[in-house]
């Protein structure tokens, strides 16, 4: 750990332990606690996560997207991750995962675990440690994170659009939801910052542009969207999409949030973030300080991480991600 990285982890340390002792966190998880049966995890995940960020830059993005699908819906336990067989419908075939990708190369990490330790580490631990990880190559802050959480023995298809939100959701649907994961006003705007880094497919935005532009999209910004995405009926299986951030579109800044202040947010949830009275100002103040802006993204996607996850004997521990272990 770097000079840098480890003075900013102390103030999250102690937070972490205080959110646990006043009941905001989860005390069944701990730190290190793969110390005993797996000492190396940590280091074996960002290992695998810098090596895959080498050669796919934006397998960083997915296990960013990854943490916030999998752990918005009920609990961290990597149900995200189970593929369809006969007896499951995966998540990721929700139009909520729509854009999601990259998730062939969650067995990389998984497999270079299971060579070290053999059905030890939880596919939902890979989840939390992964998108860790990719915050600091995408330019975030070094957030500290407890282990063992269980992988679910379900997928939760039926359910994902009661907890995910869509691109155009009201912004109080948006706040409840965030709410019902433990998290506040300021710590949605924070994490919203998320989409800083990425892309949209055209399929989220023409809404915004046909048959009229929203009137809160900036003019120039309009027509160079409506230049990305010319069809009013995009065919989804087209790789049209537009940048989150043209200007640093691999960095986890706040120049989303200045973004929204100019009108140049990409989808709806995230522009009517300054239309807003409960949120135009942490939006600005987002806006000032990059600082602040990681502070609040910190804590809110170690909260996120945390969201009810199973531990003790519940679910188990998968050997393959994509699959729940055979009787
Ligand atoms: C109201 C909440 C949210 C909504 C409605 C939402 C919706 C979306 C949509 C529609 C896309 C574009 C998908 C595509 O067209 O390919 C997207 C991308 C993305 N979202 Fe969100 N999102 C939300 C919150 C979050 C949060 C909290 C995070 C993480 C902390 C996150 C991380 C990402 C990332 C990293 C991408 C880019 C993915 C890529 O380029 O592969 N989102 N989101
Ligand atoms: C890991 O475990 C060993 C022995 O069980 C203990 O001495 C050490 O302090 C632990 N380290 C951490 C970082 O928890
Ligand atoms: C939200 O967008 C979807 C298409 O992605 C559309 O079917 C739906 O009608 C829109 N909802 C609202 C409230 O505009
Ligand atoms: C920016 O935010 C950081 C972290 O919250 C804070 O310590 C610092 O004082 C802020 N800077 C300014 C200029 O407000």
């Amino acid at each position: 750990m770097g000079f840098n990285e480890s003075t900013r982890a102390i103030p999250l340390l102690l937070s972490a332990s205080l959110f646990c002792l006043l009941g905001l966190g989860n005390c069944d998880l701990s730190l290190n606690y793969y110390n005993n049966s797996c000492p190396r995890t940590e280091d074996i995940v960002k290992e695998q996560v810098e090596k895959l960020y080498r050669k796919h830059g934006n397998t960083a993005v997915s296990w960013v997207r990854n943490l916030f699908h999998d752990c918005m819906l009920k609990s961290c336990d990597a149900s995200l991750l189970l593929e369809t067989t006969e007896a499951t419908i995966s998540e990721q075939t929700s139009p909520r995962s729509f854009g999601m990708r990259n998730f062939k190369y969650v067995n990389t990490i998984k497999d270079a675990l299971e060579a070290e330790c053999p059905v030890t580490v939880s596919c939902a631990d890979v989840v939390a440690l992964s998108a860790r990880e990719a915050v600091v190559l995408l330019g975030g802050p070094y957030i500290p994170m407890r282990t063992g959480r269980r992988d679910s023995k379900q997928s939760y298809f039926e359910v994902v659009e009661d907890f995910i939100p869509n691109h155009n959701d009201s912004l109080d649907l948006v706040l409840s939801r965030f709410q019902s994961a433990g998290i506040n006003t300021e710590g949605t705007v924070a994490l919203l910052g998320a989409h800083s880094v990425g892309r949209v497919h055209c399929a989220n935005l023409v809404n915004r542009l046909y048959p009229t532009v929203d009137p809160t999209i900036d003019q120039e910004y309009a027509e160079y969207l409506k230049r990305r995405c010319p069809n009013p009926n995009p065919d989804p299986k087209e790789v049209e999409y537009a940048r989150n951030d043209n200007e640093t579109p691999m960095v986890i800044d706040n120049i989303y949030h200045k973004n929204l202040l100019s009108h140049k947010g990409l989808l709806l949830v995230d522009q009517q973030l300054v239309s807003d009275p409960s949120t135009v100002s942490l939006v600005e103040m987002m806006a000032a300080n990059n600082s602040y802006f990681h502070e609040i993204f910190a804590s809110s996607l170690l909260l996120l991480s945390e969201n009810n996850p199973l531990t003790g004997d519940e679910g188990e521990v998968r050997s393959d991600c994509r699959f729940v272990n055979s009787e």
